[in-house]
């Protein structure tokens, strides 16, 4: 076990803690999760049996196919071994995909095997991946956020949902990651790949936005999604026999992956990043409908609903107002929302990302107690120092330092502490993403045309994932072991 940095932890907060604490600190302890043990909201916070709960999670959306048997592109030892390295790290919340969508047409960017062929049409396989995930991150004191559907096409979601309810018709995808585009390396099915151009209508993100936006009007999508809800919520797990809805393993049921608004009425605030308010965006009434109706179905479970929260005051409040409605969740994405660049090493960048962040933090923190509600910062990143990629074979090579990426890591996680340990709503941090042992210099393209990176399938390997001997993981570590402490501290 490596020990405490209290250099590193020092970065994170304001507030001081002395070093002889630090130097008590023990490694990290997990309980497995009693089927009844659930986690329940307490005004601002999170609570168990244990006490107050907060959540040092990581996204590992790819559980239920790494856990599927090696026929379906499982792999069993390392699921194991990355559950061991994330639950060494005090690790004790998975965000994870209880829904993939395939298609008459399977596409490279897509999760495959999906999770259904088609509505009702499970691969029982991929389930019992999922059973064994659960199983597995219970026997290691994880407790997982379930996203029951997506605005991206990575693993099929809401553009599927609505092809197949209109015949199949063709989906208008953006650009998307392809592994066997070129350029290619000379030994086959070791990459590298590049955004597809052919094969596809390469459509703009706005286009295939509205496309998949269609899913909040298209009745009969929503029927054949709300019954893959109740199937998934019904699920005895084949593995230990708990109930899904019965199982406090089961945190949080999550509507979908990064819903957007269906009409705003165009952007403004920092960064042009916020949207004007559209008191008649659908995505609204449609947030409303579905938390009650899984509300009903899982009444001693949680309900999220997967917002970035990017959109604003405005859209924040309303979509996470519903009492149906847990707890409010942001994600933060410099590089994708234009505030950094990976290929800029300079401070002034660096330092424009973190104030960004930071500030970030703390309005959507003032929000949620506004609100009444905790808020999880529940996806960020930020790329390696791909500077020093620039002229290689590939631009995301995990040999590049990670100098940005660390101090990026301190100061956000540091404003979600300063927040929770403060008067904030903040209960938690969950990167993006593990992707563990997989490395893209030794990566090697399945059966099923997929490698299992921490980046979903449809963006470049190895942009934002986090490796088992990455720094960040230490950061996340030393985040676990500073609450543990400050909650002894406080008698809590
Ligand atoms: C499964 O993962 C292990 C590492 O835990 C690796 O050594 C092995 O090659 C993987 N198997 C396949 C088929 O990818
Ligand atoms: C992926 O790349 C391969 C090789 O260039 C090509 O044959 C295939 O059409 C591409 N797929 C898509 C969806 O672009
Ligand atoms: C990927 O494709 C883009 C545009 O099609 C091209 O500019 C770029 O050079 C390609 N990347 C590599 C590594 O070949
Ligand atoms: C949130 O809901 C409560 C209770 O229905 C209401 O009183 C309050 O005005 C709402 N707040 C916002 C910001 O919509
Ligand atoms: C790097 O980022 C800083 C801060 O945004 C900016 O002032 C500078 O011009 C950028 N440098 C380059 C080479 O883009
Ligand atoms: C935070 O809120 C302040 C005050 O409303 C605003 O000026 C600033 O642009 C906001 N920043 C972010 C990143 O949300």
């Amino acid at each position: 076990m490596r020990h405490l940095n209290p250099q590193t932890l020092l970065l994170f907060t304001t507030l001081s803690l002395s070093s002889p604490t630090l130097a008590k600190a023990l490694p990290h302890k997990h309980h497995p999760i009693p089927a009844d043990d659930f986690v329940y909201v307490s005004n601002l916070r999170l609570k168990d049996s244990r006490g107050l709960h907060y959540l040092t999670g990581l996204n590992y959306w790819a559980c239920m196919n790494l856990a599927a048997p090696a026929s379906q592109g499982g792999n069993y030892t390392r699921l194991t071994t990355e559950l061991d390295q994330m639950a060494a790290k005090g690790v004790n919340h998975l965000r994870i995909m209880a829904a993939s969508e395939g298609a008459a047409t399977p596409q490279p960017f897509r999760m495959a095997p999906a999770l259904l062929d088609a509505p009702g049409v499970y691969n029982e396989e991929v389930f019992r991946g999922l059973d064994v995930c659960l199983d597995e991150m219970g026997k290691r004191g994880m407790r997982a956020t379930m996203t029951l559907n997506n605005e991206w096409q990575w693993s099929g979601g809401f553009a599927q949902w609505v092809s197949w309810s209109q015949g199949n018709e063709q989906i208008p995808y953006p650009p998307s990651w392809n592994l066997s585009a070129a350029p290619q390396r000379a030994t086959p099915r070791t990459g590298w790949g590049n955004y597809t151009v052919e094969g596809v209508d390469a459509e703009s993100y706005g286009a295939f936005t509205e496309y998949a936006n269609r899913f909040y009007t298209d009745g009969r999508a929503e029927e054949w999604w709300k019954e893959h809800v109740r199937t998934v919520v019904g699920r005895r797990n084949t593995v230990n026999g708990r109930l899904y809805g019965e199982d406090a393993t089961i945190m949080t049921w999550q509507l979908a992956n990064e819903p957007q608004p269906q009409a705003p009425l165009g952007n403004e605030g920092p960064f042009n990043k916020f949207l004007v308010p559209n008191p008649d965006d659908l995505l609204v009434p449609w947030v409303e409908r579905i938390s009650k109706f899984i509300r009903e179905l899982a009444p001693k479970q949680l309900v999220s609903v997967g917002l970035e929260s990017k959109q604003g005051e405005w859209y924040f409040k309303q979509v996470h107002n519903f009492s149906t409605v847990d707890y409010a969740t942001t994600h933060c994405w410099v590089q994708n929302w234009g505030i950094y660049d990976m290929y800029n090493s300079s401070e002034a960048n660096l330092k424009q990302a973190q104030d960004f962040a930071t500030a970030f933090m703390r309005n959507s923190s003032q929000w949620a107690v506004d609100i009444g509600k905790p808020v999880f910062l529940e996806e960020f990143g930020m790329a390696r120092d791909n500077w020093e990629n620039k002229g290689k074979e590939y631009p995301y090579l995990s040999s590049a330092g990670t100098t940005h990426k660390d101090a990026y890591f301190n100061s956000i996680i540091g404003a979600v502490i300063d927040e929770f340990t403060g008067k904030g709503a903040y209960v938690g941090t969950c990167p993006w993403a593990y992707g563990g042992i997989w490395r893209p210099e030794t990566q090697y393209v399945n059966d099923f045309g997929l490698v299992w990176a921490g980046d979903p399938p449809h963006e470049s390997p190895g942009w934002y994932d986090l490796y088992d001997t990455d720094e960040a993981m230490n950061i996340v570590s030393d985040q676990q072991k500073y609450i543990a402490e400050w909650l002894k501290d406080n008698n809590y």
